[in-house]
């Protein structure tokens, strides 16, 4: 069985694809390295032994994308391929619109020309947005988002479940990952920013590594146990095996369905800094500094409904989470070096 990824070379996609192969998927990786380098792929290829076949393709350009098609036996499509950075969305609203948005409209029509009925989508909690209290479940409506980057998952949930309604063969799996953060266990793929990273753990690691010379943590007064904001970190290998468990289960049932894909445990960024600290042996250098505009005080997941309906859970730790993002950091001080 193929599983196409779409935006396969980036962070959760190598991952995922790992986790895929090592389950006895094929998988089809279409990327336009935008934000990613061919390098992840053979890194996957290393720790996979298998060859996995690529298309450097922009998923927006449907005509390129049918080829896919045409060439391989599609059963279901993972679809990654999007913009990701919440202040750089706000600068350029319209890049992200478009982007986000093209990729799933050529998709679901490259899919329905082809006959393939199977899609899951990488969302975010984001979805939730600012009214809905914590823990969110799925049950919860999409609140109002608080940048564009926000606004494009939570549109492109909606396409997906008016799709699905209107043609009920469509399977959609809608996934909401919480932080995703951690490497695959062999240190040799990881995530890597280009430039200096938004999110907390890149930056952490960035500066242990002696890259950037100090941490600023964003806000010690909130309303929180030590006043810094809380999250639900996840280890993205096993993210990835939450979609594997998602793969199984589209492959087997005709559904539209949400998933959070959380540890349901939150963690303030006092704790991560120095948990980091701890597990590696290793100084980060931090200050605490002003709050940076649309942060929440706190998010995580309510994840029973993945367990319950997927039989998915977190197997890793905030140490376990820690010591594989030094691993990797460490053994790539240049990322994949692009
Ligand atoms: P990433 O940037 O590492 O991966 C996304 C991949 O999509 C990249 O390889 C990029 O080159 C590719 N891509 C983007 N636009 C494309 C296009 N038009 N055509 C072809 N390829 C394209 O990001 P990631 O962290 O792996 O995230 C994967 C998905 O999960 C994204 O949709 C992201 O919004 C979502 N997500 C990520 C997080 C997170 O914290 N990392 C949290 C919630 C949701
Ligand atoms: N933080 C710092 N200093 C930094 C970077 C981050 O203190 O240099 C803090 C933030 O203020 C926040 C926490 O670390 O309290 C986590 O911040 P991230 O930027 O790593 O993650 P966010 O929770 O802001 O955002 C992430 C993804 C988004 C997604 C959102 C909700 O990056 O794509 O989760 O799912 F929309």
């Amino acid at each position: 069985m193929a599983v196409l990824l779409a935006g396969g070379a980036g962070y959760i996609g190598s991952h995922t694809a790992v986790e895929l192969i090592n389950s006895g998927y094929d998988v089809v990786v279409a990327d336009n390295y935008s934000n990613s380098c061919p390098e992840s792929i053979k890194r996957v290829e290393k720790i996979t032994g298998k060859t996995i076949k690529t298309y450097e393709v922009d998923i927006r350009d449907s005509q390129a994308i049918e080829k896919i098609f045409v060439e391989n036996d599609i059963d279901a499509v993972i679809h990654f391929a999007g913009l990701k950075a919440v202040g750089e969305s706000v600068q350029k609203p319209v890049m992200y619109y478009r982007n986000n948005i093209d990729t799933t409209l050529s998709l679901l029509e490259t899919m329905s020309k082809y006959n393939v009925k199977n899609i899951i989508f990488s969302s975010s909690a984001t979805v939730y947005g600012e009214e809905n209290p914590v823990p969110y479940f799925e049950t919860m409506k999409r609140g109002v988002c608080t940048n564009p980057y926000g606004w494009t998952k939570a549109m492109m949930e909606q396409i997906f479940e008016d799709a699905a309604k209107a043609d009920p063969e469509l399977s959609v799996i809608l996934l909401r990952y919480f932080n995703p953060i951690g490497a695959h266990e062999s240190g040799m793929i990881g995530e890597d920013p280009h430039g200096i990273p938004n999110n907390l753990m890149p930056y952490v690691s960035q500066v242990a590594v002696g890259k950037r010379e100090c941490l600023t943590i964003f806000g010690n007064d909130y309303p929180t146990a030590d006043g810094t904001c809380t999250r639900d970190y996840i280890h993205v290998m096993d993210l990835a095996a939450g979609h594997v468990k998602a793969v199984d289960y589209i492959m087997n049932n005709n559904c539209v369905e949400i998933f959070n894909l959380g540890t349901g445990v939150p963690y303030s960024v006092t704790e991560i800094v120095q948990t980091f600290e701890k597990v590696n042996g290793i100084k980060v250098n931090h200050v605490y500094g002003a709050r940076r505009d649309g942060d929440l005080a706190e998010c995580y997941a309510n994840a029973d409904k993945a367990y319950e309906v997927l039989g998915w859970k977190t197997q890793r730790n905030l140490e376990d989470m820690c010591r594989d993002t030094w691993n990797w950091q460490k053994n790539n001080p240049e990322g994949y070096g692009r």
